[in-house]
C-alpha cells in the first residue's frame, strides 16, 4: 500500500497567490517592503510564522494583541479570496492524479500547515477524494518539521517509507525529507532542489510511471 500526501497551498490550488496578496495589503499598511521573493519563505510556514518574517523584514517589533489583529486581518482578506474559489481552481492536472492513485489503490492525504484548508477542500469540492486530512489545526509543530506529514501516514496506515509528498514549498520538502518519504517539489527546480524529483507542475506527471518509479 502506498500513501501520498499532498499539500494544500501551491499544491492543489494557487492559493499561494492569495496568501500573498492579502500578506502584501498588511505589509504595505505597515509600511514593510516585502516582494514576491520574500514571499517564498513565507511558502509552507505558520500564519504566525509569517507575520513574524514580515514584522523582521520592516524591523517592527509588535505586542502579542497587535500580532493577533494583524493575522486576523490578514485572514479576513485571504477568505476574501477563498470564499470565490470553485472546482475550477484546482490547478490542472490535481484532478486526474488524485482519482488515478485513488483507482490504484493509493490511499490520500492532506498534509497542510492552513488551518483554512478544509474549507478549500469544500469549496472546490474534493475532501471526498481524501482518505485524511491533517491540517494547521492538528499540529503544534510547523513544517521544516516533519509532524504533519507523519501524522497524515499514521491516519491512513501507510509506513512513512512508502508514502509521497507533493510539496511546493523549502519547508515541506524538508519536512518531508525528515519523515523519511520520497518527497516531489512542484514548481522551480532551482529552489526545490533538495526535493528527490521536481516537476514543473502536476500536467507534467505522468501518474502511471511515477507509481512504478516508486514501487
Ligand atoms: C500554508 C501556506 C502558508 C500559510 C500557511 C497557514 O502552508 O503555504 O503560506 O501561511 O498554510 O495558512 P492559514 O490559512 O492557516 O493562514
Ligand atoms: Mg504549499
Amino acid at each position: 500500500m502506498k500513501g501520498f500526501i499532498f499539500d494544500l497551498d501551491g499544491v492543489i490550488v494557487d492559493t499561494a497567490r492569495y496568501h500573498f496578496l492579502a500578506w502584501k495589503k498588511l505589509a504595505e499598511e505597515l509600511g514593510v517592503d516585502f516582494t514576491v521573493e520574500d514571499n517564498e519563505r513565507l511558502k509552507g510556514v505558520s500564519r504566525a510564522r509569517s507575520l513574524e518574517i514580515i514584522l523582521e523584514l520592516g524591523d517592527i517589533r509588535a505586542t502579542e494583541a497587535e500580532k493577533q489583529v494583524w493575522m486576523r486581518q490578514k485572514n479576513d482578506d485571504y477568505l476574501e479570496y477563498v470564499s470565490r474559489m470553485d472546482q475550477k481552481e484546482v490547478l490542472p492536472g490535481v484532478l486526474s492524479t488524485l482519482r488515478f492513485l485513488k483507482e490504484n489503490k493509493g490511499k490520500i492525504a492532506l498534509g497542510s500547515a492552513s488551518k483554512n484548508a478544509r474549507l478549500i477542500l469544500e469549496k472546490t469540492n474534493i475532501l471526498p477524494l481524501f482518505d485524511a486530512v491533517v491540517d494547521g489545526n492538528d499540529v503544534s509543530k510547523a513544517k521544516p518539521d516533519p509532524e504533519v506529514f507523519a501524522l497524515a501516514a499514521q491516519q491512513i496506515g501507510v509506513n512513512a517509507a512508502d508514502c509521497v509528498v507533493f510539496e511546493d514549498s523549502v519547508a515541506g520538502i524538508q519536512a518531508a525529507n525528515a519523515a523519511g518519504m520520497a518527497s516531489i517539489g512542484i514548481g522551480d527546480a532551482g529552489i526545490l532542489q533538495e526535493a528527490d524529483m521536481v516537476y514543473p507542475d502536476f500536467i507534467h506527471i505522468d501518474a502511471e510511471s511515477l507509481l512504478k518509479k516508486i514501487r
